[in-house]
């Protein structure tokens, strides 16, 4: 391993990055414009990499994500851009995704609510068979990544700026969609974040009021007006809330209400069939 990687895993770790070696690699990779596979063939630094690779790993030292470092998040099988004003997408997502293309019909119609990057709704209109998607996102900065990521990919994803408590948004689609996602603000108002989700996510893809769950009922209410009869929805939730989101849909609008976890065993979404 190059002797720099090291002495930035160390200064990583020392900072309390969580994954301080892997980050040390692909920010030296970016650097180089490498695979990180081709790291362990180098023995140095070119200077000019030196100096950028230094200025990076400071950065990452004060906890700025290491999408926001790159520019891109890898979710399923994109490579999405990201930055600054939205939420970076998180691997625990890509079980909901697969959940999602396991019951969705070929050809159908699909909903992503509080969109964010896009990552979602993309991969969906990425490996479903011939789904149209449409996708709603309130805050305009997270949307206009979404915008920059849908023109990227080529996919065909249908943008809407939107809140989920309004009752009208995606009103002309009432009772025809076979399938709504959402990954939405769920952390309760207070509960502590790492320093990478407090200074760096948009407020607005985190917090959820006092117990976490105010946009959840609103893609309750808004899945429930757009689903047709035996089209299904998906909402992921932090890992305490295995109980209380299934209980947001325990309403005669709903069946087969059931909680799973995500690739760590931690309950992480739920799903739930429209009656
Ligand atoms: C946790 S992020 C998820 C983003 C993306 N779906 C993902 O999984 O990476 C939640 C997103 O919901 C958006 N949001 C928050 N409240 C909303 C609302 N009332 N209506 C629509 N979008 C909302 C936020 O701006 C943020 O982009």
């Amino acid at each position: 391993m190059l002797p720099e990687v090291r002495a930035a895993a160390r200064t990583l770790a020392d900072a309390g990055v969580a994954s301080p070696a892997h980050d040390a690699e692909e920010l030296a990779a970016y650097v180089l414009g490498v695979p990180r596979s081709r790291l362990f063939v180098l023995s140095a630094l070119p200077d000019k990499a030196a100096d950028r690779y230094a200025e990076l790993v400071g950065q990452r030292a004060a906890r700025v994500p290491l999408q926001h470092l790159t520019g891109v998040a890898g979710f399923r099988r994109l490579e999405l851009a990201v930055g600054p004003g939205v939420f970076v997408p998180r691997p625990e997502t890509e079980v909901l995704v697969s959940w999602a293309l396991s019951v969705v019909p070929a050809g159908g119609l699909a909903v992503d609510l509080c969109a964010g990057s896009g990552a979602v709704a993309l991969a969906l209109a990425d490996e479903g068979a011939g789904l149209r998607v449409h996708a709603v996102e309130l805050e305009e900065h997270a949307l206009a990544w979404a915008a920059r990521n849908v023109e990227a990919t080529g996919l065909p994803v249908t943008l809407h700026r939107g809140d989920v408590r309004d009752r009208s948004v995606l009103a002309s689609l009432d009772g025809t969609v076979d399938l709504v996602t959402a990954n939405p603000p769920y952390i309760p108002l207070g509960a502590g974040v790492e320093r990478e989700v407090a200074e760096h996510d948009p407020p607005a893809a985190l917090w959820g009021g006092e117990d976490g769950l105010d946009v959840v009922r609103a893609v309750e209410r808004a899945a429930a007006r757009l689903l047709r009869r035996g089209g299904w929805v998906a909402v992921e939730h932090a890992d305490l809330q295995g109980e209380s989101v299934p209980a947001v849909f325990s309403g005669p609008a709903w069946a087969d209400a059931t909680d799973h976890p995500d690739l760590s065993a931690r309950p992480r979404f739920t799903t739930a069939r429209r009656t």
